[in-house]
């Protein structure tokens, strides 16, 4: 339904959206008409009690309790309404459904860690199924970030070593942004993931192969895509760029001065080993802030990654 204010609003693509958007109209609504009739109420008293001669006085007024009781008691009610609705829809947003599919998230300075209950781990891409409720059990590796998903209403922070939780049901397939919503340091903004909404069908068929899709490509190609999806670019840049992290561009081959002082050749093994176990080789003059992908990458994904960086050559 199209009512006023809904330019200011994102899609509703959840099932409790339009309950969030609805006390979010009321709300906007009611301050509008309060705002707009106090403020004419005000111009016509201004103009119809102004001083007209020099000589008048003003009668004195102590109070008016009928008046009083009525600017109490309204204000009174409407907020009690915000209350008690604002209150089921927290009881309703906190109490997943007992069927929800649980998936576990978890948050690192900058990226989203999806675990399946099969084994299956996706980065920076949240997949579900459409029309069923999906229950996200969040924790955090390192400071607060916060689930953030405009679409579906919901927002919650992550925290380290306690777990948070939230509930949704997206209504039809598609893609939605998911946003870090707490500020969690330098690439707070880079934070994002997608999404992605399949059919039951297409949804346990993705369970199943994960991204087998991805078998027509050349190492080279997989390894870019794999750089583009896993939030690698948050901290690392092909282009030359120092980030939080060393540029990929020209890197392969190169020597590396180490923190604990030692020089290495960035081979194969050194590619390798920073994925698996970053922080046992950290680079001069970085700090030591890279997640482990050892659960989200294969041996097949590590080599594509390797052979793509190996393609930028300065
Ligand atoms: Cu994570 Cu902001």
């Amino acid at each position: 339904m199209n009512r006023l204010f809904d330019f200011m609003l994102p899609p509703e693509k959840s099932t409790t959206a339009g309950e969030v958007d609805a006390l979010f109209h009321f709300i906007t609504e009611v301050s509008l008409i309060l705002l707009l009739g106090i403020t004419a109420v005000m111009l016509y008293f201004a103009f119809k009690y102004r001083r007209k001669s020099e000589d008048e006085t003003t009668p004195l007024i102590t109070h008016n309790n009928t008046l009083e009781i009525t600017w109490s008691v309204i204000p009174l009610i409407l907020v009690l309404i915000v209350f008690s609705w604002g209150y089921q829809g927290y009881l309703a947003k906190t109490n997943p459904p007992d069927d929800a599919y649980e998936i576990r998230a978890v948050a690192t300075s900058w990226l989203w860690q999806f675990h399946y209950q099969n084994g299956h781990v996706s980065t920076n891409e949240l997949h579900v199924p459409a029309n069923r409720p999906v229950r996200i059990i969040m924790s955090s590796d390192d400071v607060i970030h916060s689930f953030y998903v405009p679409d579906y209403r919901v927002k919650m922070d992550v925290l380290p070593n306690r777990y948070t939780q939230v509930w949704f049901e997206a209504t039809e397939p598609g893609e939605s942004v998911l946003y870090c919503a707490e500020y969690c340091g330098t690439a707070h903004s880079d934070m994002l993931a997608d999404v992605i909404v399949h059919t039951q069908e297409d949804f346990e068929l993705w369970l199943e192969t994960g991204d087998a899709i991805d078998e027509d490509l050349s190492p080279a190609e997989l390894g870019e895509q794999l750089v583009q999806r896993q939030g690698c670019m948050a901290c690392h840049s092909t282009d030359g760029t120092v980030l939080q992290g060393p540029s990929f561009l020209g890197a392969f081959g190169r020597d590396r001065e180490l923190t604990d002082g030692t020089t290495v050749t960035i081979d194969e093994n050194y590619i390798r080993q920073s994925l698996l176990e970053p922080n046992t080789q950290v680079a001069a003059g970085f700090q030591p802030i890279m997640p482990s992908y050892a659960a989200s990458l294969n041996d097949r994904q590590i080599d594509a990654i390797i052979e793509y960086l190996k393609t930028l050559e300065e």
